[in-house]
């Protein structure tokens, strides 16, 4: 090798790891899009007054998408359900819905918008992805003609689902995904079986699935396990519901439990209890957006790791059991109380000195929290709880959930309601439980409904800690633990999956009826 050629190499070299130097993060955006509804109808608009509401919808999205690409974003996340809102029938929602081919097609829709029918939504958004080279993920409505030869076909001829498209920095559609999980989704139809969708960039690896699917082990824990994805793309239309299950507390935790980047863009709607987006990294929150005070949407972006795996800050893996296991139960305690958090009733009991060691079981699940509040306020009772079963009306996820909490009022009949603010503050906590599943997700959350980024930690065998001295007020500290294989399976067949639509449909008019 001649001098020269051996400086080039050395001078390749050394830009290759400036090169991978700067390409240790990206910008990652998310948009919480407050999303212009349909007029009620029970009668389906035309398709041209269709198009006419998604373009408006679009149109805001539109300034999201440009405004993150002008800050150097990469890639945006914008909501399930932007285009067009979430009541409908299987009906009303059909003249929103566009045949979205295969990504394997290899489709630019924005330069050949023809090419698969009458698809000028798919045409806009990939204009959109192009014209401003980033990547845009959008939740929008597909529609897949079936015949009578498949005995699942639907009445109308068609499967409609409710999609996830991602358009990359050319405009080519890079994925599709149909969500498996549906919420009270009456207008949408089951994929046959969940999708593992993934996509390689220059920026890592991704994986997309939708709401409801957080909660369960396909396609959300496989795509994070074994395709070992670098980021979610979390699109969602999320209702907060108090104490475990508000977006920013539960998403923030998943996260951290599945230790893997999440980008979430919640739906923007006050009245439904629906806010909280965010982009949020294996051991911290990045950034986050809760406002319940106004009616605008919000554009957050935030630097994240190509490959978090890979970085310093890579949290270790919680055996979430060890801790809980080896410890016996706190001594001298008063018999626990039954309370409800929703449906699920749990045992209780109070924390009624400023400091102490507690232990509350339910069956095989015991829960253990040290504690020391920086002073105990006459105003507010808190309790430890604990929880293990089948969760909810339904009774079909498995649960085991330790928490301490606020409770609404001093009367400990109030203990597991909605509470949004709190005055107690603690030098010191530690939960740990006696988990059977490696599915644990770590919830910390603030009066106002706010996270704690930096501020508490998960020990390698499972206690969840504060870090740094004196906190702000607590409403909840919880680890929300998942029991996938003891979920109850629905039983196949057509009379029993009619029941659940129609107790879903059921379900959905309820929720419908209480909103008004
Ligand atoms: C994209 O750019 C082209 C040409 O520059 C323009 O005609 C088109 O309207 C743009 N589309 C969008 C969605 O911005
Ligand atoms: C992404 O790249 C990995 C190898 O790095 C490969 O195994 C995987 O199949 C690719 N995924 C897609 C969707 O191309
Ligand atoms: C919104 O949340 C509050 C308390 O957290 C609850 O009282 C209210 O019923 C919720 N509203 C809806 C529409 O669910
Ligand atoms: C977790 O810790 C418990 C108690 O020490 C132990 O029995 C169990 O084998 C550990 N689990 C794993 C996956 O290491
Ligand atoms: C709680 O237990 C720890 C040891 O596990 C002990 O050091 C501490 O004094 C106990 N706290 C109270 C308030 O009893
Ligand atoms: C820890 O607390 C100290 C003082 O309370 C504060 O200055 C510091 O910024 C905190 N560190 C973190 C990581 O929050």
């Amino acid at each position: 090798m001649s001098t020269s050629s051996f400086q080039t190499s050395v001078a390749v070299f050394a830009l290759l790891i400036l090169h991978a130097g700067a390409l240790d993060t990206f910008t990652a955006a998310v948009y919480e899009h407050a999303v212009l509804l349909p007029k009620e109808t029970e009668t389906p608009v035309s398709r041209d007054d269709a198009l006419l509401l998604m373009n408006k919808n679009i149109d805001i999205l539109e300034k999201a998408i440009k405004q993150a690409a002008e800050q150097g974003a990469k890639i945006i996340v914008t909501p399930e359900d932007a285009l067009y809102g979430w009541k409908f029938s299987r009906e009303t929602i059909f003249p929103y819905l566009e045949d979205v081919p295969d990504p394997e097609v290899g489709w630019i829709p924005c330069q050949d918008p023809h090419r698969f029918g009458h698809t000028p939504i798919q045409a806009r958004l990939s204009c959109l992805a192009k014209n401003n080279s980033i990547y845009v993920l959008a939740n929008i409505g597909d529609k897949k003609p079936c015949n009578s030869y498949d005995s699942r076909c639907p009445p109308n001829g068609y499967y409609q689902y409710n999609t996830n498209v991602v358009y990359d920095m050319t405009g080519q559609l890079v994925a599709r995904y149909h969500k498996y999980h549906l919420y009270s989704e009456p207008q949408f139809d089951v994929p046959e079986k969940p999708e593992l969708v993934t996509f390689n960039t220059t920026f890592g690896r991704f994986g997309i699935f939708t709401c409801f699917d957080i909660l369960f082990h396909d396609p959300a824990v496989t795509l994070v396990k074994d395709f070992q994805v670098d980021t979610v793309l979390f699109p969602t239309a999320w209702m907060n519901v108090l104490p475990l299950l508000t977006a920013v507390e539960f998403h923030s935790a998943w996260a951290m439990g599945m230790r893997v980047n999440l980008l979430v863009a919640n739906i923007h709607h006050v009245r439904l209890n629906m806010t909280g987006s965010g982009i949020y990294a294996p051991h911290t929150p990045k950034v986050y957006h809760y406002d319940m005070e106004t009616d605008q949407g919000r554009l957050l972006l935030s630097e994240v790791d190509l490959h978090p795996r890979g970085s310093p800050t890579y949290p270790a893996a919680a055996n979430w059991s060890a801790h809980a296991s080896a410890v016996q139960p706190f001594p001298g305690q008063k018999p626990p109380f039954r309370g409800f958090i929703s449906r699920d009733e749990f045992h209780f009991t109070e924390l009624s000195e400023n400091a102490g060691n507690l232990t509350v079981c339910q069956e095989d699940l015991c829960c253990h929290l040290s504690y020391r509040m920086l002073r105990k306020e006459e105003s507010e009772v808190y309790v430890l709880g604990a929880f293990t079963g089948l969760h909810g009306r339904r009774k079909r996820e498995f649960w085991q959930v330790c928490t301490m909490l606020k409770c609404k009022t001093t009367s400990l009949a109030t203990c597991g309601k909605p509470v949004e603010t709190a005055l107690t503050r603690f030098n010191m906590f530690s939960l740990s439980g006696t988990f059977g599943t490696e599915y644990v997700f770590p919830e910390v959350l603030l009066t106002k409904v706010r996270l704690s980024p930096g501020k508490f930690e998960v020990l390698k065998d499972g206690r969840l800690v504060n870090k740094n001295g004196s906190s702000e007020p607590l409403l909840s500290v919880s680890l929300f633990g998942r029991w996938y294989t003891k979920d109850s399976r629905f039983i196949s067949g057509g009379i029993s999956n009619l029941e659940t639509t129609n107790l879903l449909i059921f379900t959905f008019l309820m929720i419908i009826a209480l909103q008004i």
